[in-house]
């Protein structure tokens, strides 16, 4: 490779990924780990918050005697405004990350902006941990949730853009799972110390979060860069080398040069389409172009905020975050962290299904059959809860109970195979590498902004001297999935098998209900003119690492048609 290596790309749409090894596959698995950071940090709020010691020390409230009365037992909560504002600020905070995350991540790279959220999320931990009282405890989960923005879209990113197109899919779905396995971890350790009667109660639930910190920066900091991030840059050397460690292939092998090849053909096809020059430019280009074609940046943007909204929507959250208030509201369940915890234990067992799932019924399918299913459990909930569930005192249908907690487990159960883990799959797959991390950004502060509204709707939609809804409040996430059903039948593409270039290809030729009849028949490489002429790389000479003749090689077709 000394004298430089002259990669020229293929046209044959079989050879566009080099086969991948177990080692390989082990990297990308990694990353999902952030996904434990997710969960867990947004896992044990809600506990906390029923928990008797920590009300009392943010209410000043004495706990209530053994035959105090029910009304007594109602007021011994911490009031609705700071129930919000605790579990809301730590969305704000990853909302500001997850955009910030989006720039950081084309300056410093995927694997940097990683560690740095790890750094920063410690910040916060500590300071939450130090909190004795409200200001310094919002603080604490402000900066803690700007780390976990920073982590929750770019390990998205980066899992999207190493991953083999095969199990990408699966790969991403395995970030949800560490998603549920954080909400339960966090559930875990609030349940074993909500009976303390010391500051170890809260404290220890929160300090549990820095080994997370510690292993996910420690080991990404083994892990190579995006090869798309060296693409990108033009550190065109440095690409190959990322991609022969990502795929455990030799650096010199034909289809790391094929797939590379590949990678900067859409590349520079895509800067050829909507050019980068200005800093704002970087930015704007998400909004550019039509909002009818599916192929344009604005499209594209939409669809992953608009993904991200609806995944929020769907109400799932408002089990994790207010189950254990909402049970005990009811006043006719005796354990709610215990009900709490069986649905989050339902959350993690489903989740694995969908690493098969997602690659045998493609994304699309799952979200408009899952979105439907959901529809129905939670009418089903609504509606028992209205007509024989109700709270009776002695007389209460504990049945008809039971069945709700059911239905409420069934709709869990299809949302972690279907919405939850697509949601994610597909804001990682759609956008083009010129946009794709601020794409991937502003879905993911979609999903957290979202996250932020509901959270703080929610004790004023349930509160009884609010809104008051109890159970009807499942009328409203059931109308609301129909709402994000219909948003995948119309915008969501199929890219089940496609490599990331391929989906740019499909989303230019079809609309979204036709995507997945696509099939490939052609390479960026060969429409660029790469194949004729190729691309020498220097691959392990220091100093300039620009290619030689990237600018000449690569020449943009006339029109977009015309590709
Ligand atoms: C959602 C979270 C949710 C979690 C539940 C994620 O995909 O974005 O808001 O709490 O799934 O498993």
């Amino acid at each position: 490779m000394a004298g430089g290596t002259v990669i020229a790309g293929t046209a044959d749409t079989s050879r566009i990924e080099a086969p991948v090894t177990v080692k390989a596959y082990l990297m990308c698995a990694f990353a999902a780990f952030g996904g434990i950071f997710f969960g867990y940090d947004t896992g044990w709020m809600g506990g906390i918050m029923g928990m008797r010691y920590y009300i009392r020390q943010l209410t000043d409230i004495p706990y209530p005697t053994a035959d105090a009365s029910k009304e007594a037992l109602a007021a011994f909560v911490i009031p609705s405004w700071e129930q919000s504002l605790l579990t809301g600020i730590l969305s704000c905070g990853t909302f500001f990350g997850a955009i910030v995350s989006g720039d950081m991540a084309d300056r410093i790279g995927r694997r940097w902006t990683i560690i740095a959220g790890c750094v920063t999320f410690s910040v916060g931990g500590i300071m939450e941990t130090a909190a004795v009282e409200l200001k310094l405890m919002v603080v604490g989960r402000l900066i803690a949730g700007a780390g976990v923005g920073f982590i929750s879209a770019i390990i998205i990113l980066y899992m999207s853009e190493i991953a083999p197109k095969k199990v990408r899919g699966a790969l991403v779905s395995g970030y949800q799972f560490c998603i549920t396995i954080g909400i339960l971890l966090a559930n875990c350790v609030v349940y074993a110390t909500q009976d303390r009667d010391d500051t170890g109660s809260y404290r220890i639930p929160i300090a549990v979060q820095f080994l997370w910190a510690i292993i996910l920066g420690a080991g990404l900091f083994f892990l190579p860069e995006s090869p798309r991030f060296f693409v990108k840059k033009g550190r065109l050397d440095d690409a190959a080398k990322a991609l022969a460690n990502v795929r455990g292939q030799p650096i010199d092998s034909g289809y790391i040069q094929d797939e590379l090849a590949e990678i900067i053909a859409n590349h520079e096809y895509e800067l050829s389409v909507v050019p980068q020059n200005s800093y704002i430019a970087q930015w704007t280009n998400c909004f550019n172009g039509s909002l009818f074609s599916a192929h344009s940046n604005v499209r594209r943007t939409l669809l992953g905020i608009g993904l991200q909204a609806m995944q929020q929507l769907t109400g799932v959250n408002f089990i994790f975050y207010y189950g254990v208030v909402f049970f005990k509201q009811l006043n006719t369940i005796k354990n709610p962290f215990l009900i709490s915890l069986i649905t989050t234990l339902v959350n993690v067992c489903s989740t694995p299904l969908s690493f098969w799932m997602v690659e045998r019924f493609g994304r699309r399918n799952l979200l408009i059959v899952g979105g439907t299913g959901m529809v129905i459990a939670q009418y089903i909930v609504s509606i028992l809860g209205i007509t024989v569930g109700s709270d009776k005192g002695a007389d209460t249908n504990t049945s008809a109970v039971s069945a709700m907690i059911a239905f409420i487990c069934i709709n869990i159960a299809l949302f972690a195979t279907t919405w939850g883990p697509c949601a994610w799959v597909v804001i990682g797959e759609v956008f083009p590498l010129p946009i794709r991390s601020r794409g991937v950004a502003l879905s993911t502060a979609s999903n957290w902004f979202w996250n932020c509204i509901i959270a703080i709707i929610n004790p004023y939609l349930v509160g009884e001297d609010y809104a008051n809804l109890s159970y009807k409040i499942f009328f409203m996430w059931g109308s609301l999935c129909m709402v994000s059903v219909i948003f995948a039948y119309f915008l969501v593409p199929e890219t089940k098998g496609l490599s990331l270039e391929q989906v740019d290809k499909m989303l230019e030729e079809v609309n979204p209900r036709n995507s997945r009849k696509w099939v490939p028949h052609s390479t960026f490489a060969s429409e660029m003119g790469l194949v004729e002429k190729g691309i020498t790389l220097h691959v392990g000479a220091k100093g300039d690492s620009t290619p030689e003749n990237v600018e000449d090689v690569i020449v943009p077709p006339t029109s977009k048609g015309a590709v």
